[in-house]
């Protein structure tokens, strides 16, 4: 193909591309199959790279995203992106009618939901998309161009070549966010609140990669500058924004005084729950722009609209009980036991009360009515008891004073909240304290969850640490169980006796004293080379490593002259567990060996130190500046120069689902 054909070609394949993303995303109507259009894509990406010089910079090609940028620049709003004024009443509604009536006003009005996500603003120029921005404080917003580019439903050439500025919300839809968090889920890494935080969270990513694949969408509802286009409604402005290519919401309606409004709200009440999206109220506008200029503004808020808030579901059920678990740290956790209640769409049966504290200023009482409500949709809460559903028969609450596993007097530390059992043989506390032995940062050994010491914690094979290393004892027992069977029991029990190899670090790091984490672990096996040279240390001696507090070494001094772990250590000699520092083992892998990593921004499931210390255990150096010798950059949210220094150089770039992947793949997460 010549040149000049390649070019008509080129403009054919976005100008079908295009159509094909409005038909799918805007009418939610598709004209070609997803097949069709990877392919047609797939083409112009060939005929792009063939010649970049016609590529066009807002090409569909350019939607899987690709740009990272530094940081946000700052976009001034010409005209303020000014919020509405919250109301939670129909009251309000009544009021806001009246107030427009009294000014002489005959009002009909345009009903819209009020989508949870954030509001944008976006300029076309001769009908080519220019920028993109958020509200920031209403004056002056930030520049989110290369993300929004990203987002399907924003078309890059509108279907007139108008110069523009409309807005609107960016959203999430809630099974985008379902699929993301089951992702998320199986990487092990935290949750996603709602689809307001995670459409927030996406476009305030510099890597535009990422926002890419969190499938974004948009409605579109303001035009700023109606005059402009001799558009006299705010319904005719919505229409006209459809004409141009642009997603508006068609629930949109038209409404006559406060009963079409009312009405308007019980109808999207009800279909809340069936949107695909999430909607938190109702707008009300003024329909008439003439009467809206002569209603103005106040400062913060347009006279001529309202958004109507809908209650948050909050149900009420009744406080059965407060019962109470002991972590490994001995403290205790109050939690609520409710009556199984309905809440968006799951069965609550239990709420954390967090501590005595908490419980005392919601005046709480077992046998309450209580209104619980999911905070920040996900995780469930009791907002309050109901005063007036008191019968009498409620039951005062009062803190527990003894642990609820062993019977031992808890204990609060002055300026405290929480409540500690400090008995260090809490049964309770023993199964967590097992199960943190046996974790992968500590004594590592394979085949070990929490619900298998569960089990053999209640059979009594496994009461203290050192039955772990009896197990064997157990075995006939075991393979007896149901679940377990001869192979499993075998690798158990392999896994067992090779831990008593590890280096002093880990079993440190198991041990559970106070304040030990992994790293602190090392860093005192590094220093002291045995345990015997570390029990002898003086919490003075101690602080004289840096990185180690008063606090730490109390906790390490007073471990060591406890006379029961003396005898726990002895044990552990006596099985031949080794307690010498061994150095850190160089371990294979073709993923790090002999290369050069750099590690730029937040990895959300594991700290830098920590990926540093990994890539050099596998015998790969990590640096802190990108050069041309730099073999992989790993980078994390809001990564910066250093990922832009990177795509430069050409250099290879891991994303963090990456990392996980090879880090799972080493068994290291
Ligand atoms: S109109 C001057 N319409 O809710 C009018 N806003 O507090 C500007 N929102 O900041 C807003 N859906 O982010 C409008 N159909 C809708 C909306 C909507 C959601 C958001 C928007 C705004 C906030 C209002």
């Amino acid at each position: 193909m010549d040149e000049e054909k390649s070019k008509l070609r080129m403009d054919e394949l976005v100008k079908i591309l295009d159509d094909a993303n409005y038909n799918y995303y805007v009418l939610d109507n598709p004209t070609i199959t997803d097949q069709e259009f990877d392919q047609l894509l797939r083409e112009l990406e060939i005929l792009e790279e063939k010649y970049p010089d016609f590529a066009l910079k807002d090409s569909p090609t350019k939607r899987v995203g690709g740009l990272v940028i530094d940081k946000f620049k700052k976009i001034t709003h010409t005209i303020p992106m000014l919020s509405l004024p919250d109301v939670f009443s129909y009251d309000e509604i009544i009021a806001f009618d009246e107030r427009i009536r009294k000014s002489g006003i005959e009002p009909v009005y345009v009903c819209e939901l009020k989508i949870d996500g954030l509001s944008v603003s976006l300029h076309y120029e001769n009908g080519e998309f220019k920028t993109a921005a958020t509200r920031g404080n209403g004056t002056i917003g930030e520049d989110i161009t290369h993300n929004v580019k990203t987002i399907k439903s924003v078309p890059m050439r509108l279907r007139k070549k108008e110069t523009i500025e409309v807005r609107g919300e960016i959203y999430m839809a809630k099974e985008t966010l379902k699929k993301l968090n089951q992702e998320r889920q199986e990487l092990e890494m935290p949750l996603l609140q709602n689809c307001r935080n995670a459409a927030a969270g996406s476009i305030r990513q510099l890597d535009s990669n990422v926002c890419a694949k969190r499938n974004l969408d948009t409605w579109i509802y303001h035009l700023p500058n109606p005059e402009d286009y001799g558009i006299k409604t705010h319904y005719e402005a919505l229409e006209y924004m459809k004409e141009l290519g642009l997603k508006t919401n068609s629930s949109s309606k038209l409404v006559k005084g406060v009963n079409g409004i009312l009405d308007f709200i019980e109808e999207y009440t009800k279909k809340r729950p069936t949107l695909s999206y999430d909607i938190d109220g109702v707008v009300i506008k003024v329909n008439d722009l003439a009467s809206q200029k002569k209603l103005g503004f106040t400062s913060k808020y347009p006279r001529w609209a309202i958004a109507y808030k809908f209650p948050a579901e909050e149900v009420l059920t009744k406080l059965k009980d407060i019962i109470y678990t002991v972590g490994r740290t001995g403290r205790i956790t109050p939690n609520a036991v409710l009556e199984p209640a309905l809440v968006m769409g799951s069965t609550v049966k239990r709420a954390t009360l967090h501590n005595e504290d908490y419980i005392i200023e919601k005046d709480l009482k077992i046998n309450d009515t209580v209104s619980i409500r999911k905070a920040g949709d996900v995780i469930p809460e009791v907002v309050e008891r109901k005063l007036e559903r008191r019968t009498g028969s409620e039951i005062e609450f009062k803190m527990i004073t003894n642990c609820p596993i062993c019977g031992k007097n808890l204990e609060k530390k002055p300026g405290q909240v929480d409540y500690y059992c400090l008995n260090e043989s809490c049964p309770a506390r023993h199964i967590e304290g097992l199960v943190h032995f046996v974790s992968r940062h500590a004594m590592n050994i394979d085949g070990f969850g929490e619900k298998i010491m569960e089990d053999f914690f209640n059979l009594g094979f496994i009461k203290t640490i050192v039955d772990i290393y009896h197990l064997e004892k157990h075995k006939e027992d075991l393979i007896e169980l149901e679940g377990y069977g001869k192979k499993s029991v075998d690798n158990l029990l392999e896994a067992i006796e090779n831990s008593k190899q590890n280096s002093l670090e880990r079993l440190l790091f198991g041990l559970g004293i106070g304040g030990i984490g992994d790293k602190t672990a090392l860093l005192l096996a590094r220093t002291y080379k045995t345990l015997d040279t570390l029990s002898e240390k003086t919490k003075e001696e101690l602080q004289s490593i840096k990185d180690i507090g008063p606090i730490l070494a109390n906790n390490i001094e007073a471990y060591f002259k406890d006379v029961d772990n003396q005898t726990l250590i002895h044990n552990l000699k006596e099985l031949n567990i080794n307690t010498t520092f061994l150095g850190e083992e160089i371990k294979e892998s073709e993923w790090f060996s002999g290369k050069r990593f750099v590690v730029t921004g937040t990895i959300s499931f594991m700290g830098r130190d920590e990926i540093e210390h990994i890539i050099e255990n596998y015998g790969g150096q990590a640096s802190s500046s990108v050069s041309k010798k730099t073999d992989i950059v790993i980078v994390g949210e809001n990564a910066g120069s250093k990922e832009t220094k990177a795509k430069e150089l050409k250099i290879p770039i891991w994303n963090e689902e990456q990392l996980y992947k090879v880090l799972k793949d080493l068994n290291e997460v």
